[in-house]
């Protein structure tokens, strides 16, 4: 890109953690809503995508699952995000997907803070905490290092404010920018097939922006946009850098992780989607028979 095309976008902030830190319950108290309340079972199964204004600048979540089954969807979220916040339960310390996450996020070389959950409980050691993940190379500032970390309570919503001022000071260290005006390009946040809409995708855009009735290729599917909901379900048109939105009319149903990219002309999308679709299901094809051929030698 043109630097001279390139403009200021919203930091992409991935929030991860171990089960039941309280990954949802503070992007709850980030946002002033209740998520958490209408998942099943309290348990997050899927990437959400929520944009936030805080003293007039944007910032982008994402919510993932912590549950030990979903670790793609983890490297995932770590993939597409400029800045991860780690929670970490200050009466339950460093787990095992507390580990993963971070290795993700240093795998994909994001920086991390470190949000130091449930300090209203009793037994909250956040000391212990920082003890812990010294040991992975998460050194708090406090003593000499260049993580930081900030207590909070996500359900008294202490530590909040400190936490958005840290995010958008490293947001400004960062230097987050985007060219808005080329053909929008990105990333699927996650993907469903809708009884009545048919396949739904959440995409996070990039770069670019995405118009109603751009012809599309997402990961091996594609399609033209018929319409476009923001985070909080209301219809828009267009959509810009660091945006999340949810999309219909796609031929099928991508999956999390995919590329997308807006085409000028529909047949062109059509033609580059159907020649994916096609090396995609030989791959697979190829795979398969590799197992049986294995099968062979067991
Ligand atoms: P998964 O997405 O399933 O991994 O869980 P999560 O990390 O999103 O945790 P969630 O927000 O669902 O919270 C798990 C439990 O911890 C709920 O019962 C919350 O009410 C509770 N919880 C979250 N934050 C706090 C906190 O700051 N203090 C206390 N005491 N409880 C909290
Ligand atoms: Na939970
Ligand atoms: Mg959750």
């Amino acid at each position: 890109d043109d630097p001279a095309n390139l403009e200021e976008r919203a930091p992409v902030v991935t929030i991860m953690g171990h089960v039941d830190h309280g990954k949802t319950t503070l992007l709850d108290g980030i946002r002033k809503t209740k998520v958490t309340d209408t998942e099943a079972g309290g348990i997050t199964q899927h990437i959400g995508a929520y944009q936030v204004e805080e003293g007039g600048k944007r910032v982008t979540f994402l919510d993932t699952p912590g549950h030990a089954a979903f670790t793609t969807m983890r490297a995932r979220g770590a993939q597409a995000t400029d800045i991860t916040i780690l929670v970490v339960a200050a009466d339950d310390g460093v787990m095992p997907q507390t580990v993963e996450a971070l290795n993700h996020a240093k795998a994909a070389e994001v920086p991390i803070i470190v949000a130091v959950n449930k300090m209203d409980k009793e037994n909250a050691n956040p000391d212990r905490v920082m003890q812990e993940l010294t040991e992975y190379e998460l050194v708090p500032e406090a003593w000499g290092g260049e993580t930081i970390f900030v207590n909070v309570s996500a359900v008294k919503g202490e530590g909040i404010d400190e936490l958005l001022e840290m995010i958008l000071l490293v947001a400004e260290v960062e230097e987050l920018k985007a060219n808005p005006e080329k053909r929008a390009q990105g990333t699927v946040v996650e993907a469903e097939l809708d009884k009545g809409r048919g396949p739904v995708a959440t995409l996070l855009v990039q770069g670019g922006t995405m118009n109603v009735g751009d012809p599309i290729v997402v990961g091996y599917t594609h399609g033209r946009i018929r319409a476009m909901m923001n985070d909080v379900g209301r219809r828009v048109k267009t959509a810009g850098p660091s945006t999340p939105v949810e999309i219909t009319g796609l031929n099928d149903v991508p999956q999390a992780g995919d590329q997308f990219l807006v085409f000028a002309d529909e047949k062109k999308a059509k033609q580059i989607g159907e020649g994916r679709a096609v090396r995609a299901k030989e791959a697979q094809r190829r795979q398969t028979s590799r197992v049986s051929l294995d099968d062979l030698y067991n």
